[in-house]
């Protein structure tokens, strides 16, 4: 036996789990749920995790009569004979052990069995998780994205099978999902394997953002433009705040109210405060104005709206009501009469010059504000992806195969709630999987408020320490029999841990997430000293020389 041992199966059964006795030269202190862990059966090795702890004794009266503090003599002899520790395991994957010539014969496979009596469980070592997980060396689909608890091995995610579906990163506030989001999506750029547009709620994504160093202070981590330069580009709702920031941003995106619909503001009920009556009311106006009607409505004088009302034949309470809500909107600067360039052009010309967009909202970040622009923008370029993937299907020529998009977007339930999931296009394209070539990556703090249809449509979930059971539940949505990994995901450290789960790993795995730091830089092909962000500026320039 050439890992280390730490004990042996006592009991278990397919359905319900494994039980090891631990070894008595091993601690249970050492044993976290979440450690990966082999099983060397008779024919076969069974790839673990360990899923719970437990104390057990051989004899119950010691247990009525411990021995006292200064006993210890008595506490060793009792240790690991009569009193021991349980761990239970659950079995994820297996290979078979026969050297099988076909190495095919040989790849794991979903558990079908379990191992005999007292076979001995080992600690996994790095050729074990390379096995399952992949490795960087292997080819560009992998990605290092964490280590095991307790081993110094990377953990790959398999972006090939990640950009197959819709993707979700969830925990609790201040667990990492940001840091997380930042990883993975520095892996998809740095592999080239999708493009990216990013709804940066915070700024926290294309230049710097801040990281908490502990004892409150802070630093800073490089933003995606930093380390990528020419291959990011950072749009702006708000020029000022970039300007002060130090942020040279590519464009200020600027939209017109003509291309507000009803729908767009039928998605901000909430936030808006809005009666469904009232945004009933908007399509009298649409019916008589078109696309005008928001200008028209918000150029009407409170005293007129009577008039107005009357002649598109509304109500005129639920005409004031809109016009007194919808005012609010007045008050953002990109929101315009006309606009010199359209947004969604500018963001298409990127895309498809496999430029990746960073859409930073500066001091424009309230929630109002956020699901305005994602959703007018996210419909518009949604629209032509389909006539893109259309017109590809009908040609099925290679070079009309529209790139591959990825949506980046916060405060995921505010989008795709069960009520907002109907309406707005989110909804619709996590529902449609990748079928126009568009999907999404969701970062949540409250999972339990995404419908449960979308939820279950999320390919690979992500999820640091949740502690609201209805969250943890949530993230468990349409995996069977998960009700093991509820006491894993109770468990992860409040920081830089998550579990893995879905069609970027071949099984469950709890990760110690990677360091964002200089060695990340480094492996992104980045140098430091550079004057990146100079010369990044210089080569959006050249590839858009042409004008
Ligand atoms: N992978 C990581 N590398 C370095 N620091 C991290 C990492 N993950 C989390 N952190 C630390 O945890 C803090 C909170 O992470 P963040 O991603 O902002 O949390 P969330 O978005 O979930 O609120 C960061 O400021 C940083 O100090
Ligand atoms: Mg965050």
């Amino acid at each position: 036996m050439h890992s280390r041992r730490v004990g042996v199966i006592v009991s278990g059964s397919l359905v319900g789990g494994l039980e090891m006795k631990l070894d008595e030269w091993y601690s249970v202190e050492d044993i976290r749920a979440g450690k990966f862990v082999v099983i060397e059966g008779e024919k076969s090795r069974f790839f673990c995790m360990v899923t719970d702890v437990r104390l057990d004794t051989t004899n119950p009266q010691v247990l009525a009569d411990p021995p006292d503090e200064e006993e210890d003599l008595m506490r060793q002899v009792l240790h690991g004979t009569t009193t021991y520790g349980t761990v239970c395991l659950r079995p994820l994957l297996m290979t078979d052990k026969d050297d099988a010539p076909a190495a095919r014969a040989n790849e794991p496979h979903l558990v079908k069995t379990i191992p005999i009596h007292f076979s001995v469980v080992c600690e996994a070592e790095e050729e074990d998780v390379n096995r399952i997980f992949g490795s960087e060396e292997y080819g560009a689909r992998y990605f290092h994205i964490g280590r095991p608890l307790d081993m110094e091995t990377p953990i790959c995610i398999d972006l090939e099978g990640f950009i197959e579906r819709s993707n979700g990163v969830f925990g609790k506030t201040g667990t990492g999902k940001t840091f997380l989001t930042r990883l993975v999506l520095a892996g998809l750029i740095h592999k080239d394997r999708a493009v990216n547009l990013i709804f940066d709620m915070h700024s926290e994504y294309g230049w710097q953002a801040t990281q908490e160093t502990g004892s409150g202070r802070r630093g800073f981590v490089k933003g995606l433009k930093q380390l990528f330069g020419s291959k990011v580009a950072i749009f702006t709702l708000d020029p000022e705040s970039a300007r002060r920031r130090g942020v040279q941003s590519d464009f200020a995106v600027k939209i017109p109210y003509n291309q507000i619909m009803v729908e767009d503001i039928a998605a901000l009920a909430d936030e808006l405060n809005l009666h469904a009556t009232a945004v009933e009311s908007s399509y009298l106006i649409v019916n008589k104005y078109g696309r005008d009607w928001l200008s028209v409505l918000l150029q009407q004088d409170p005293k007129d709206i009577k008039d107005f009302s009357d002649q598109i034949g509304a109500h005129p309470e639920s005409i004031s009501a809109l016009h007194r809500k919808l005012k609010r909107l007045e008050k953002f600067d990109f929101l315009q009469e006309k606009v010199h360039e359209d947004a969604v052009y500018k963001i298409m010309e990127y895309i498809d010059k496999g430029v990746h967009i960073v859409l930073e909202f500066g001091q424009q970040s309230s929630f109002l504000c956020y699901m305005l622009v994602a959703n007018i923008l996210t419909r518009r370029i949604h629209d032509l992806y389909v006539q893109k993937s259309e017109r590809y299907l009908a040609s099925g020529r290679p070079q009309d195969k529209p790139k591959q998009l990825i949506i980046t977007i916060e405060e995921a339930h505010k989008f795709l709630n069960p009520m907002a999931a109907r309406q707005t296009i989110f909804g619709t394209i996590a529902r449609e999987m990748r079928k126009y070539f568009v999907s999404l990556l969701i970062i949540d703090q409250r999972p339990s408020s995404i419908d449960d249809e979308i939820m279950s449509q999320v390919g690979t979930r992500i999820t640091s320490l949740l502690s609201d059971e209805k969250d943890i539940a949530a993230v468990l949505t349409g995996v069977s029999n998960a009700s093991w990994l509820r006491s894993v995901l109770a468990s992860l450290d409040s920081k830089q841990q998550a579990l893995l789960m879905g069609h970027a790993v071949p099984m469950p795995v709890v990760i110690r997430t990677r360091d964002y730091d200089g060695v990340f830089y480094s492996a992104m092909g980045h140098v430091e000293g550079e004057e990146l962000a100079q010369k990044a500026h210089a080569n959006i320039a050249d590839l858009f020389g042409d004008r």
